[in-house]
């Protein structure tokens, strides 16, 4: 049984699986749609499907919506107001409760951005990948980068002030000079927060099957480190892998949504697909539950119960690793006392790792901070596996 004496943060995650095309490099749960699912029946399943999980977490605050996909700016901004409405009568939301809503340029105007924000959406992540028409086209996108342009400027008019923009780098024929012009005119747009990712190509995407001539590996390290001054120059501080948020606002601005999970917080996860986690402090358990995850499954499933596809006590010698996997993302990386509270185990459970990891370079450790050091970063997956359960 561990020790667990308060639950920590909770959070609340909304998974929206449709979006207008599939693009070839995604392994999200996301599908093409094909109107085969009416909106109001997705809404009313997403309530059924949080209902199941009230009175486990009775009287717990959310501290964070994140309303992903797929593409859930596709949804109608009255759907989503009723949603809202709905979720505030169920649940606590802390005052200023951050919530997010995933958009897609090619899906958004004007009045659809003011219409999400009146419905009290506060935060919005516009997936734009690219400024560059030729490598959205072979990224599949359905916007050009005119369009991308156009729904940030969109946004800030209907007054998102806390804004994000999904970029990738490392793409089908992209070099350095190209990667650095992406990130300017993403600057150039005065996001509060940027996700920067490095393509990958993941099994079971198009790209998989027929993959495209990606830049060598010189290159991507190139890349990476000329982006990442730029980013440090334009004020934008790194705080996760791929997130960065404006430097002067920094601690508002970065996403809490996912510093929830990287701190090892609790979420529910409602909607086809979406996995949640949850800290029993009576019975001392930490259990992850995750649902069907085809759309019509999770949907014609009889009742809540019925779209759980599986449920599992995260155990005792998997939790040291499941934390470092979250936390060790973080350039702040925790704080000891963190690590005990969210996995209620004591800092012994993890002294002999974080020596050897301290003991290689990829690990700073100050007295109660605990940090990856830079080479840690660059050597992510290197420092995790120091942490590898034992037999
Ligand atoms: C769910 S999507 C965001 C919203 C929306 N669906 C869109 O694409 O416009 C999340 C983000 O993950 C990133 N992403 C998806 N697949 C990726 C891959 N294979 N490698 C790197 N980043 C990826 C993209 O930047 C994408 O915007
Ligand atoms: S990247 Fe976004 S728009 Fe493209 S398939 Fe994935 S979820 Fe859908």
């Amino acid at each position: 049984m561990l020790h667990l004496t308060a639950p920590p943060p909770l959070a609340l995650y909304i998974h929206y699986p449709w979006c207008v095309r599939k693009c070839p490099y995604c392994d999200f749960n996301s599908h093409q749609a094909s109107g085969e699912m009416a909106e109001a029946d997705y809404l009313a399943a997403l309530l059924r499907d949080l209902q199941q999980h009230l009175p486990a977490v009775w009287g717990r605050p959310v501290h964070a919506i994140f309303i992903g996909g797929g593409t859930p700016s596709l949804l109608s901004p009255d759907g989503v107001a009723w949603l809202l409405s709905q979720l505030r009568a169920l649940l606590p939301l802390l005052p200023g409760c951050e919530i997010t809503l995933e958009a897609n340029p090619g899906t958004v105007e004007q009045g659809r951005f003011t219409a999400f924000r009146q419905a009290g959406v506060n935060r919005l992540s516009i997936g734009v990948q690219s400024f560059d028409d030729a490598l959205l086209q072979r990224l599949g996108r359905i916007h050009t980068g005119r369009e991308a342009i156009l729904a940030v400027e969109a946004a800030h008019c209907a007054g998102f002030d806390n804004l994000n923009l999904d970029l990738m780098f490392g793409l089908p024929g992209e070099d350095e000079a190209g990667a650095a012009a992406d990130l300017r005119q993403a600057i150039a747009l005065a996001p509060s927060h940027l996700s920067w990712y490095q393509l990958t190509i993941e099994p079971n995407t198009a790209f998989a099957h027929a993959p495209p001539p990606l830049p060598e590996e010189e290159a991507l390290w190139a890349m990476q480190s000329a982006g990442q001054a730029i980013l440090a120059t334009a004020g934008y501080g790194q705080y996760e892998v791929s997130a960065y948020a404006l430097h002067d606002r920094e601690q508002e601005r970065q996403c809490r949504h996912n510093l929830n999970y990287w701190r090892f917080g609790d979420y529910l996860g409602i909607g086809p697909g979406a996995h949640g986690k949850l800290t029993h402090c009576a019975s001392g358990k930490i259990e992850r539950i995750w649902k069907k995850r085809q759309p019509r499954d999770w949907l014609t499933a009889t009742d809540g119960a019925a779209m759980i596809a599986g449920r599992a006590e995260i155990a005792r010698d998997e939790l040291v690793l499941e934390f470092m996997m979250n936390a060790l993302r973080l350039v702040e990386g925790f704080d000891t006392a963190l690590f005990t509270a969210h996995t209620g185990l004591p800092l012994s459970a993890a002294t002999a790792p974080l020596q050897r990891a301290e003991a290689l370079g990829l690990l700073q450790w100050d007295t109660r901070r605990i940090a990856p050091t830079a080479r840690g970063r660059d050597y992510l997956n290197d420092l995790l596996e120091l942490f590898l359960p034992e037999g």
